[in-house]
């Protein structure tokens, strides 16, 4: 497990992600694309914040996370599930380069939500992604396109909680918080380390084995994401 920028995040992940119109859009992309699709790998799940509404659909998802704040958050949410849902899921320590040996293989979708701009070994990732994965399987990966304009994405953000009537005392207190640590990754070098255009990405996930691009466009955080879904 490493201790690392992910544990200041932990307190503000799930206040703030899971009031952001932009992560909702792109999360309802994850849904339209997994759809029908049994067993999902969760690559770096964190909070457990994609995982959770996938199980509750039916899927078996196996997550996993490498900072012990946010995986103690995906754990509580899974300890929260019904005895049910609990047998779906299972949320385990692991690093996304090398896949932890008790997640299963063949797999209907590997999930790489947010997770491949904190890698500098992006390659080594879609390797294990593609190993996983049953032939058909698809590959989700999201991530900035490029050091990532923050003021934009908060501005924007800001906007649609206003019209909506959201920007509440609670919300304004875990945005000040989220913004500053946010700040700090994207700025700081060492921090986000990788960046993918999409038809990059594409060309990459080619080299590595992946056949067809399902999906692949650059809509997502108000046009500084990539989100591509393709095929084994
Ligand atoms: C932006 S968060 C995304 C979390 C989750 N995928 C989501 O969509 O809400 C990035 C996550 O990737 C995890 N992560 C970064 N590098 C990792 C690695 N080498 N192995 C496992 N997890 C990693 C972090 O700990 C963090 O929880």
């Amino acid at each position: 497990m490493v201790d690392n920028i992910w544990t200041e995040f932990a307190r503000s992940y799930d206040a703030i992600c899971s009031q952001l119109n932009c992560y909702r859009r792109m999360a309802a992309k994850i849904h339209r694309d997994t759809e029908g699709r049994r067993y999902i790998i969760d690559a770096g799940c964190g909070t457990g914040l994609v995982s959770q509404p996938l199980v509750a659909r039916g899927h078996t998802v196996v997550g996993f996370d490498n900072n012990p704040a946010m995986l103690g958050l995906a754990r509580r949410r899974h300890e929260e599930a019904s005895e049910e849902a609990r047998r779906r899921w299972k949320v385990l320590e692991g690093d996304v380069r090398s896949f932890p040996a008790e997640v299963p293989g063949e797999a209907d979708a590997v999930l790489l939500n947010n997770v491949l701009f904190y890698v500098p070994e992006p390659e080594e990732v879609l390797r294990q992604a593609h190993a996983h994965l049953k032939p058909g399987g698809v590959l989700i990966a999201t991530g900035p396109r490029k050091r990532p304009d923050l003021r934009k994405v908060m501005v924007n953000s800001i906007e649609e909680w206003k019209a909506e009537g959201r920007w509440d005392e609670a919300l304004q207190a875990a945005t000040t918080y989220h913004v500053d640590v946010t700040r700090r990754l994207v700025t700081d070098p060492n921090e986000m380390v990788t960046f993918f255009e999409t038809d990059a990405l594409v060309d990459t996930l080619r080299r590595v084995g992946f056949s067809q691009a399902l999906a692949a466009d650059s809509d997502d955080y108000y046009g500084e994401n990539y989100y591509v879904c393709m095929a084994r």
